[in-house]
Parts: structure tokens; C-alpha cells; sequence
């Protein structure tokens, strides 16, 4: 056993529902090729750190349906930590690395590129509920976090119809308003709003406009979805690490948004209609995978995989149209995918 080739598998940045089934996919596809899976624990801080386990078809077993990530995770780049890069690459020779599979969102693949540059061999899954990675029509999670959202809508949607208000549903999206759109158009909503299409005062005036329009025609009450990094007057409404202070004692907000609350009070005010506001935060993040996460990610499990046996480092597997293919990782750093404005305006013909 001493000389068998072993492959490490890592998850970066946020996690989302389907990463198990990835896992799984590339475990069990790189056993049988002859390798031994290294999994390391809580992302690159774990790849320093040594924190891992060998992967195995008995650890990989009955999580296919898990959310989450059986290996942990976490935001630390190592480009942000004294001497990184080069702890990386060291780690690389400890564990007797011939590659590594990393599943990640823009951001961990970005700083993935960074180190294929270095020369590391690794290869990229795209991963993240915002589905805003570029070169893949889809990321692992964006469909179960968009059927969460649906759900919610449903939900809110009976109990705004019974108390005549306007409901606002806010959802993640930093970058781009994917979630939002998805979600708000399978519920039939009157508004999306998202970071694409910046709110200024005149679309804030059209859309307590068409809120007072429904009203009249009977409508007696609406539902706006707001993906958390809409803009108002280009100005980012995201918040982290706000201060509160209460009764002397000074608590650190952490978490994103905000904006849905803010936008509630100006349509009440403005409008007159009642407004309610709610945030699905983290919920949207957990849970169960759909089928269609779970299938992408074998899919992108095993294609990796390959790759991987094929010595094509420095790649990311992804979804184009129907096929399964691979794109070079530089390409998909430091941007991101921003909603396909086509499917926006198929959404928008609902509004109002
Ligand atoms: O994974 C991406 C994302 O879900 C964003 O939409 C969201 O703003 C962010 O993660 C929040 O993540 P955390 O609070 O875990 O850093």
C-alpha cells in the first residue's frame, strides 16, 4: 500500500446541500482507478493544520441525502495567512498528494486557481446555492436552496392573501440574484428584485405604483422577492459586522442583508399597504439535497475524477447545456456569473 497513489478532496467557503453526494461520487469512482482518497477536514485551515482522514466506500456510505459537508469547512483563504501558499505546497509533499479535488464557490475557486498557477495539480467542482460560478450553467445546491425558497413563497403567499399585506421575502445572493429570480418566478411573484438591476428612486416609485395598482383590480395582496445584495443607488445595502449597543454591552451583528427590511418600511410607508418582511437566511443553505443536486454532483464527482486520472490539473468540471465537460480554472476566477437577464425578463412579463 505503501506506493498507491493518493488523491486529497477538500470543501471551501459556504456549504450547500450536495456536496455529500460529490464526495461520495469521487471516492467511490477513484477507489476502484486505484487511489487512495485523502479528505481534508475544514478547508485550507485543515489542509495547514493536517486535519484529515482517509476516505474510504465505508465513510462515504449513506450520506448521499445529507446536506452540508461531512468534511467541514471554512472561509480562510491561505493567501491570508503569513506564508500559506507555501504551507499548502508543504502539505502537499506530507500527505504524498498526487492531486487534489477542491469544491468550491467563486471565492475558494479563485484562490484555487492561484494555486494551480503555483503549479499545484488540483482540479475544481463548482459549488455554491448562488450559482453564480462562471463557465457552468449550474453549481452544486443553487437547485435545492431555489426549491426552499419556492416553498417559503408558497407559505407566505396564503398568509399574505389572508391579511391583505404585501409580503417580502428576502434570500441570499451577494453578487447576483439568482436564487431570486428562480424562486420568485416559480411562485408567480409581483416583484423581484436583484443585484443586475440596481433600485433607484424612479423603480422604487414604479413599484409602489404597480403595489397601489394590483390593489385597485382587486389584488389584495402581493409578494416581492429580494435577493440580499440588491443595490439601491448603486450603494450596497450588504451589512456584517454591525454594532449594536444594548443596555451598555456592545453585540457584533454578523450575517449579510437587510435591505427587504428596509425596502418594507419605505412601500408601508409610501404605499399604505401593510408590509410584512421575512428572511430565510441559512435555511436555504441546509437540508436535504434535490435529485437534481445529487445527480450534477455525481456527475461532476466523477468527472473530476477523471481528470484527475488524465492529469488535467488546473481545471473545473462543469454543466454546459446538457453536457458534462471541463473548463480551464483561470477563466472562472475573480468574476462571477450574473443573472441571465433573458430568464429575468421571462420572470418580469408576471410582475405586478
Ligand atoms: O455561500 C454563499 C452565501 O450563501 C451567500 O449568498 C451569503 O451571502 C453568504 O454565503 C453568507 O455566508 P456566511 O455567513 O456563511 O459567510
Amino acid at each position: 500500500m505503501g506506493h498507491q497513489k493518493r488523491i486529497g478532496i477538500l470543501t471551501g467557503g459556504g456549504d450547500c446541500p450536495g456536496l455529500n453526494a460529490a464526495i461520495r461520487a469521487v471516492v467511490q469512482t477513484a477507489i476502484p482507478m486505484g487511489y487512495e482518497v485523502i479528505g481534508i477536514r475544514n478547508a485550507w485551515e485543515g489542509f495547514i493544520n493536517n486535519e484529515n482522514e482517509i476516505l474510504d466506500s465505508n465513510n462515504t456510505t449513506g450520506i448521499i441525502e445529507r446536506g452540508g459537508t461531512i468534511l467541514g469547512t471554512s472561509r480562510v483563504s491561505p493567501f491570508r495567512i503569513e506564508g500559506g501558499p507555501q504551507q499548502v505546497g508543504d502539505g502537499f509533499n506530507k500527505l504524498g498528494l498526487e492531486a487534489l479535488v477542491v469544491l468550491g464557490g467563486e471565492g475558494t475557486l479563485s484562490l484555487t486557481s492561484r494555486l494551480a498557477d503555483m503549479g499545484l495539480s488540483i482540479v475544481g467542482i463548482p459549488k455554491t446555492i448562488d450559482n453564480d460560478v462562471r463557465e457552468t450553467d449550474y453549481t452544486i445546491g443553487f437547485q435545492t436552496a431555489v426549491q426552499i425558497a419556492a416553498d417559503a413563497l408558497d407559505r407566505l403567499r396564503s398568509t399574505a392573501e389572508s391579511h391583505h399585506r404585501v409580503m417580502l421575502l428576502e434570500v441570499m445572493g451577494r453578487q447576483a440574484g439568482w436564487i431570486a429570480t428562480y424562486a420568485g418566478m416559480a411562485n408567480g411573484a409581483d416583484a423581484i428584485l436583484i443585484p443586475e438591476v440596481p433600485l433607484d428612486e424612479g423603480k422604487i416609485e414604479e413599484l409602489c405604483q404597480m403595489l397601489e395598482a394590483r390593489k385597485r383590480r382587486g389584488r389584495n395582496f402581493s409578494i416581492i422577492v429580494v435577493a440580499e445584495g440588491t443595490k439601491w443607488e448603486d450603494k450596497p445595502v450588504l451589512r456584517r459586522g454591525v454594532d449594536i449597543t444594548q443596555q451598555g454591552e456592545t453585540y457584533r451583528i454578523e450575517g449579510l442583508g437587510g435591505i427587504a427590511r428596509i425596502l418594507g418600511e419605505v412601500i408601508g410607508r409610501r404605499t399604505g399597504l401593510e408590509t410584512r418582511v421575512s428572511s430565510l437566511d441559512y435555511i436555504q443553505r441546509g437540508g436535504t439535497p434535490v435529485a437534481y443536486d445529487r445527480n450534477l454532483a455525481i456527475a461532476f464527482g466523477v468527472r473530476a475524477t477523471e481528470l484527475v486520472k488524465q492529469k488535467r490539473y488546473g481545471e473545473m468540471v462543469a454543466l454546459k447545456g446538457k453536457a458534462i465537460t471541463s473548463v480551464p480554472l483561470s477563466k472562472v476566477a475573480n468574476g462571477v456569473k450574473t443573472v441571465d437577464m433573458n430568464i429575468y425578463e421571462v420572470a418580469a412579463r408576471f410582475f405586478g
